[in-house]
């Protein structure tokens, strides 16, 4: 895993946009993996510049996002696919067709996750993903557990998560306590991987990544065995 350390979050936002842009540039039939959280946003927003400046073209990209609540709905303002238009996909070129996030109203769950890996295959499997962290290691919405899934799947939600996402909530009560996610292999598939990590409280679980073992406890921790990782964190997540 290669580690790049930035002063602040605006120049991990920098870093991690001219890294995807690159993608786009050498491949622009490039297929991303793309997360939610509040980390990515600076990096969509770049993102958005570059393309609104010519600088780069998502007109033939495909986008697959990591995850979806469950159940939620799509036009509900706390969807991960509300997100991402709200926050990338309404501000580029990218065909919105070319667009997928988990169906978080699939009545069937299980197929939904399955057709999700199987159209993940089909389009020829992703070439940069994206991830944040949280605070107890999660990517996606694999949690710290003594079993971790390959593919994708529905999970429940662990009271860490819950609690740092209701922070986006009017209350705790709101937030599901379930979400359908990519699995580790599903991710581990991707050519290359970014994560970005900010802020102290990212600071515990960043040098757990970087100096911890491998384990399901830290599901971040199986990017290891992957060749190509880049960990892009800020002084702060980063510490001493
Ligand atoms: C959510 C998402 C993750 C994300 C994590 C960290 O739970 N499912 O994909 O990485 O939160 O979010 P943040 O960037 O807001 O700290």
């Amino acid at each position: 895993m290669r580690v790049i350390v930035c002063e602040n979050y605006d120049e991990v936002s920098k870093k991690a946009a001219q890294i995807v842009a690159s993608e786009v540039v050498l491949n622009p039939k490039a297929v991303l993996g793309l997360a939610t959280g509040s980390t990515p946003v600076g990096m969509y927003k770049i993102l958005a510049e570059m393309n609104k400046n010519g600088e780069i073209d998502f007109s033939s990209i495909k986008s697959f996002n990591l995850d979806e609540y469950y159940p939620m709905s799509a036009d509900n303002d706390q969807s991960y696919r509300y997100f991402m238009n709200e926050n990338l996909f309404n501000h580029i070129n990218i065909d919105i067709k070319n667009t997928h996030v988990l169906d978080g109203l699939a009545e069937d769950p299980e197929k939904e996750c399955a057709d999700y890996d199987k159209m993940i295959e089909e389009a020829g499997g992703i070439d940069i993903q994206v991830l944040g962290i949280g605070q107890n290691g999660h990517i996606a919405f694999n949690e710290p557990d003594s079993f971790l899934y390959a593919n994708t799947h529905i999970t429940d939600l662990t009271e860490s998560t819950i609690n740092a996402n209701s922070r986006f909530f009017e209350k705790i009560e709101d937030v599901p306590t379930k979400a359908l996610t990519m699995g580790i292999a599903s991710i581990l598939k991707a050519r290359r991987i970014i994560i970005l990590a900010t802020g102290a409280s990212k600071k515990a679980i960043t040098k757990e990544l970087i100096e911890g073992e491998i384990s399901t406890n830290n599901p971040a921790s199986m990017l290891k065995v992957h060749k190509d990782v880049i960990l892009i964190c800020d002084k702060e997540a980063y510490g001493e």
